[in-house]
């Protein structure tokens, strides 16, 4: 396989067909809106926790279209699923289609927070592949927050749509997310990661200098049922211990304020796997701060070293990997090309993210292709990523 066949292994959306094929359907011209699935460097299962995330937005993005209607109905189009949805505003409801809930949940936000929007068409397509991790689900909510701001002049501050979209994620899709995925898709900068304290909200971009090495993400294709429930459930399990410890410290309000020793005299003997997973948080929030550093100063080296640690801690104390994540980490461990690995997101599937000398990628990705073929007998996708600037309107 070719580099340039790695780079392009999803098919690009063309926004002239996109506006052609709205105009045929609803009539009218469109705004048309892009915003772009994400990365993340490290700082994983950090950011309900109060904690640090490096995330950068990447060069694959969610596309919605949008036109006002004169009626208060909502119509709907995915063009991956060549489905269409309808609803309106008086009555806002959970579809069993899925897909739809990421739109509607955001029209929910915005009613809640007494802005007024009347009906609308909206067509959605992408080139983020669905069930990768790479938060194609934070960029349709983005999307849809950004385009429905512009369309009806509603005046959001990009701080409050990332608010928005987080919390549609919420209600209408039941997962309890944290911000980074919304957080990266809406303020992502091209050839930078974005430092974020999910406490405070302050961030900092960190310029991207890969220089000879590349950022590839190999898709394990599957994506395990507990993801869903289990995300939700060590978020509980992380409050529990913030709720133990609060107990003798009132002043500790997550995780982000806790260490090693408040977990060791509180919670251990408490509940041990609950200590197990809070320490892996921890950890990761100093890996974190030591990561921005080697970023800093072109230490790819030293980060790689702590992407391998994050995934162990993700593997063995958080428990949210899977056979398939840990077989391509522990597959590139001894390759010199590959500074670091690890899986990336939420877990149980998705993609792990790799740094890899760009001259070697291509016999990287033939051989661990052909290996994951024969052990798992799924065929694994790899992309090379760039990074892009985040949410925005397309001309
Ligand atoms: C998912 C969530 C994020 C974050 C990651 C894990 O992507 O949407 O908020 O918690 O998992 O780091």
């Amino acid at each position: 396989m070719k580099l340039s066949e790695i780079a392009m292994s999803t098919a690009k959306v063309d926004v002239d067909r996109l506006k052609s094929i709205f105009k045929s359907r609803y009539g009218t011209v469109p705004l048309v809106v892009k915003s772009p699935g994400r990365i993340n460097v490290i700082g994983e299962h950090t950011d309900y926790n109060g904690g640090f995330v490096m995330p950068a937005a990447i060069d694959k993005a969610v596309y919605v279209a949008v036109s006002k209607r004169e009626d208060n109905e909502i119509h709907l189009y995915a063009e991956d699923f060549k489905q269409s949805h309808e609803a309106s505003l008086a009555e806002l409801n959970i579809s069993e289609k899925g897909w739809p809930n990421y739109i509607l949940g955001v029209v929910d936000q915005i009613i809640k927070r007494n802005k007024a929007i009347g009906g609308f068409n909206l067509y959605i397509d992408g080139d983020v592949p669905p069930g990768a991790g790479l938060s194609s689900s934070a960029a349709v909510e983005c999307a849809t927050a950004f385009a429905l701001d512009q369309v009806f002049n509603l005046g959001f501050p990009k701080m409050e749509l990332t608010d928005i979209a987080q919390k549609a994620e919420h209600v209408f899709a039941g997962v309890s997310c944290g911000i980074m995925d919304q957080f990266a898709s809406v303020f992502g900068k091209k050839d930078h990661a974005i430092m974020l304290d999910c406490r405070s909200m302050e961030y900092e971009y960190v310029p991207l200098n890969l220089s000879g090495y590349q950022f590839l993400l190999l898709n394990t294709k599957v994506k395990h049922s507990l993801a869903d429930s289990a995300y939700n459930d060590r978020r509980a399990q992380c409050e529990q211990a913030v709720a133990w410890i609060k107990e003798a410290h009132p002043e500790v309000s997550t995780l982000r304020d806790v260490d090693m020793e408040m977990l060791e005299i509180y919670v251990k003997h408490r509940d041990v796997d609950v200590y197990e997973k809070c320490s892996y948080v921890v950890k990761e929030n100093v890996r974190l701060i030591q990561a921005a550093g080697y970023l800093k100063d072109g230490n790819l080296k030293a980060l790689g070293k702590l992407m391998f640690d994050t995934h162990d801690g993700l593997s063995k104390s958080y428990e949210v990997s899977c056979d398939e994540l840990d077989y391509l980490v522990d597959a590139v461990r001894a390759e010199k090309s590959v500074l670091g690995a690890r899986m990336m997101g939420g877990g149980f599937g998705g993609c792990t993210l790799n740094i890899v000398e760009t001259e070697h990628i291509s016999e990287l990705v033939k051989k661990l292709s052909e290996d994951y073929d024969q052990k798992f007998g799924l065929k694994l996708e790899a992309y090379l990523v760039e990074t892009a600037a985040g949410t925005g309107i397309v001309l």
